[in-house]
């Protein structure tokens, strides 16, 4: 079987996390912590960086960093994973949905105006497998109405952003850099991993440290065991962050592997006429985390069908995102009743993703390939 991901462990790597277990440092202390706090937030542009258990722990610290009131509300994409969701809910405060862009598969974001009440508090803006946001509109949309902006990048790291397009000084950057607080994901299938891991990375030095609070308990620092206000136990471990910074020493070339990756695949498939397949704006370098295909409305074949016949033929997939508005959990919770989002629906029902690790071969790359052609020519 072509795994769906399957992770690239070096030799560094293994030096790192074998320090941590020869030195004892095998908790939330220890120097490779700052180390890939450090290394990871310059990397982005940033003066600061939190690490944190996973990307959701992550979303959840930045969240409560904004002190939310019950009914104040959140705006992010339906066509996400329900980290997004959860984090805005568990700080009290109601998601308030767009949908997601035909092409780029991120938040249409033509749809937020439309959506800013009194209570909005802040935009959250997802890169959707790997291909960034527009955020200029976004950025100026948030600044004009006075909200925060969290900037979900757990699966664009590396990817950049040409910011600036109607000022003469325009410039690219990375995905983690534009946000009030951004945050990554550590996760096995990303293209940095930590095993599980997250981090938060941000200019605001305020911020930083009530994110660094909230993630250890919110301990007093004058007076361990006294608690003014409620955290969490969000601390990453010695062990992740030494491999988490192993990893992120050779990011260039994971970026520029994954982004050889799509191209290639983009190459094979670009002939086959009943797929929809990941594209590049001009103003995005993006770096493909996943490959994603989507079938034509037209096709006979859906997502799950096309997924069953390729696991057949020896190859893993994964289906796309299912949309917030579908999700029973929080329909559940009286949210998003009548609410229509087609083009999530439309991801979700046809979408699916290729095997896209970072161990793939360009052997396994052409196998799949040539299944799809056979499957759909
Ligand atoms: C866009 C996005 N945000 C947040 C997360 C949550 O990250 P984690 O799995 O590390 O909790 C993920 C996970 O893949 C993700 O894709």
């Amino acid at each position: 079987m072509i795994p769906v991901n399957e992770p690239v462990i070096g030799v560094r790597d293994q030096e790192y996390v074998l320090e941590c277990l020869q030195s004892g440092w095998v908790s939330s202390a220890g120097k490779f912590i700052e180390t890939f706090e450090s290394t990871w937030a310059q990397y982005c542009g940033r003066q600061h960086g939190v690490t944190t258990s996973s990307g959701t722990s992550a979303l959840q610290t930045s969240l409560a960093c904004l002190d939310l009131k019950p009914g104040d509300e959140v705006i992010i994409p339906t066509f996400t994973i329900i980290s997004c969701a959860l984090a805005v809910i568990y700080n009290g405060g109601t998601p308030i949905l767009v949908d997601a862009d035909p092409e780029t598969w991120c938040m249409n974001v033509d749809q937020i105006k439309d959506r800013i009440t009194k209570r909005t508090r802040a935009i959250m803006a997802v890169h959707i497998y790997g291909h960034p946001v527009d955020m200029d509109p976004l950025l100026q949309i948030a600044e004009q109405n006075d909200l925060a902006v969290i900037e979900d990048a757990a699966e664009a790291h590396g990817a950049e952003y040409l910011s600036g397009q109607n000022e003469q000084e325009q410039k690219w950057v990375r995905c983690g850099s534009m946000g009030t607080m951004s945050i990554f994901s550590f996760y096995a299938n990303k293209l940095v991993t930590s095993g599980e891991g997250g981090m938060i990375v941000t200019n605001d030095s305020y911020l930083a440290s009530k994110a660094r609070n909230i993630r250890n308990l919110c301990f007093e620092p004058e007076q361990r065991f006294l608690h003014n206000d409620l955290g969490h136990n969000f601390r990453m471990t010695n062990m992740q962050a030494a491999l988490g910074l192993a990893q992120a020493e050779r990011i260039q070339e994971t970026v520029n592997w994954k982004r050889q990756m799509g191209q290639r695949y983009t190459e094979h498939l670009s002939d086959i006429k009943a797929l929809q397949l990941p594209i590049e704006r001009y103003w995005s370098r993006q770096v493909y985390w996943m490959y994603g295909i989507l079938l034509d409305k037209s096709h006979d074949m859906n997502a799950n069908e096309l997924a069953d016949k390729l696991s057949d033929l020896g190859i893993q997939t994964r289906p796309f995102f299912l949309g917030m508005h579908a999700q029973p959990a929080l329909q559940n919770l009286g949210l998003f009743q009548n609410e229509d989002y087609p083009v999530a629906d439309h991801l979700s029902s046809n979408g699916l993703y290729l095997p896209s690790g970072l161990a793939l071969t360009e052997l396994q790359l052409e196998q799949v390939c040539d299944a799809l052609h056979k499957l759909l020519t």
